[in-house]
């Protein structure tokens, strides 16, 4: 197992490229099953996560070649099971579910469990696939879902779920009449997938607003498709910028995609301004505490709080941090304060206290963002800090280690 191992105290300059958003990417495979032709998919990250619902995909009869640029063609289905293994290493396997009962009239997808950042049940793609007229059983830890064809209905969802979401849009896809979701999340990632559906020739309206509208078709024919950039990779980088007082272009970002984290950042007294192909990133002459809350999109993306609280742990005063998405995503505070952060978790909300530095230390990867929030603070710390369980990163960040020491980071992957 790899360690990353980083000095702190060099200031970030220079120019990032962000990859292909993993949150677009993975739903987008996913909805090669809905189609019999070749797909071709470009912007396809080099993440662990990627590997393990093309794994999943192959073990479905999917063949699947090329990395970046992918080529996905499910001719035959051959398997219909989503096994506990591969699904317990990565939830959005989930994913599968809505376009295997659309085109094939049966799934059976191990149930995701807990996981490191709260309970995060999938009890809402079930019910709404139940609305449609699927008959779905839980047996052993398996949904076993089961309809000749889908019916459109008319979908409540009780809290906005960015998969939920998209799994009921691409099963509706393939269903007999129209499908309304209201209460739909609103992600990028999601107005991805939909364009992708669409000029697989699905017909869909309202994706990117809480009310979707999609009226089901026979078939879908293969597409050639991009995926979005990654906004939480993007955003990863803008506050690496500010954290250590540098100066960085984030080139490939959508700006669009960003809004909520831009506006925050320059509370804290960042300078961020639009560049030909990208953004320009600035540290402010101080660090501002500033309070924030989680939301669904187009609120600020919890995938960002974790890296946000490293961000202010080192600002000039109180900020207070408040989760409202997951129930349990501060794990990576005790290992923030084993660095010298002064933080009291209170209920759903995390008040930091600015300290004046960070300190080197052993620390632990919990979870995919939590661990991108501990190379933050290490990349300012004091010293020298030793990140373990990095496979956590590895599924969700390209290349971070050549990135930041692109930028200038004494960053090193070490086998532990
Ligand atoms: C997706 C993202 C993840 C991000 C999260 C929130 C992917 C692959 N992952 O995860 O990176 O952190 O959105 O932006 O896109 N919930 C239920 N019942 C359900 C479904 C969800 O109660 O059936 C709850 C969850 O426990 C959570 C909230 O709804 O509290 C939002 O979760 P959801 O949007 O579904 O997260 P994911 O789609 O799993």
């Amino acid at each position: 197992m790899d360690k990353i191992v980083i000095k702190g105290g060099n200031p970030l300059f220079g120019d990032v490229h962000v990859s292909g958003a993993k949150n677009a990417a993975l739903p987008v495979l996913a909805s090669a099953l809905l189609t019999s032709g070749e797909n071709t998919f470009h912007n396809i990250p080099d993440l662990v996560d990627i590997k393990t619902i093309k794994k999943l995909l192959i073990s479905m009869g999917v063949q699947i070649e090329g990395n970046e640029t992918c080529k996905v063609s499910a001719e035959k289905i051959t398997s219909c099971d989503a096994p506990y293994d591969l699904v317990k290493t990565m939830r959005a396997s989930i994913l599968v579910l809505g376009p295997l009962v659309a085109r094939m009239g049966v799934a059976r997808v191990s149930l995701p469990g807990g996981c490191a950042i709260g309970a995060r049940p999938v009890n809402l793609h079930i019910k709404a696939l139940q609305d449609m007229g699927a008959h779905v059983e839980l047996h052993n830890g398996y949904i076993e879902a089961k309809a000749k064809r889908l019916k459109g209905a008319d979908i409540y969802f009780d809290i906005q779920t960015v998969t939920g979401t998209e799994n009921i849009m691409m099963a509706a896809t393939l269903a007999h009449g129209t499908t309304v979701l209201n209460n739909a999340a609103r992600e990028p990632e999601i107005v991805n997938l939909a364009e992708v559906l669409k000029s697989m020739g699905a017909k869909i309206s309202g994706a990117g607003t809480d009310v979707i509208t999609i009226t089901g078709v026979t078939s879908l024919q293969p597409v050639e498709a991009t995926i979005i950039p990654d906004r939480i990779e993007a955003g990863t980088f803008m506050i690496a910028a500010g954290m250590t007082r540098g100066e960085i272009n984030v080139m490939g970002c959508n700006p669009q995609h960003l809004e909520a984290l831009i506006n925050k950042l320059r509370d804290t007294g960042m300078k961020i301004t639009a560049i030909a192909g990208g953004l320009k990133v600035s540290a402010g002459k101080k660090i501002h505490s500033v309070d924030l809350k989680t939301l669904p999109h187009p609120g600020f993306p919890t995938d960002l709080q974790a890296q946000m609280m490293a961000y202010l742990s080192i600002a000039s005063g109180l900020s207070v941090i408040a989760e409202t998405v997951f129930e349990n995503r501060f794990m990576h505070v005790s290992e923030l304060m084993r660095m010298g952060a002064d933080i009291l978790i209170q209920g759903g909300s995390a008040v930091v206290r600015g300290v004046p530095a960070l300190h080197g230390a052993q620390t632990m990867a919990t979870d995919l963002r939590a661990s991108a929030s501990l190379i933050l603070a290490a990349l300012v710390a004091e010293g020298t800090t030793e990140i373990s369980r990095v496979y956590h990163i590895d599924r969700g960040y390209q290349g971070i280690e050549k990135k930041f020491s692109a930028l200038g980071a004494d960053i090193k992957r070490m086998a532990q």
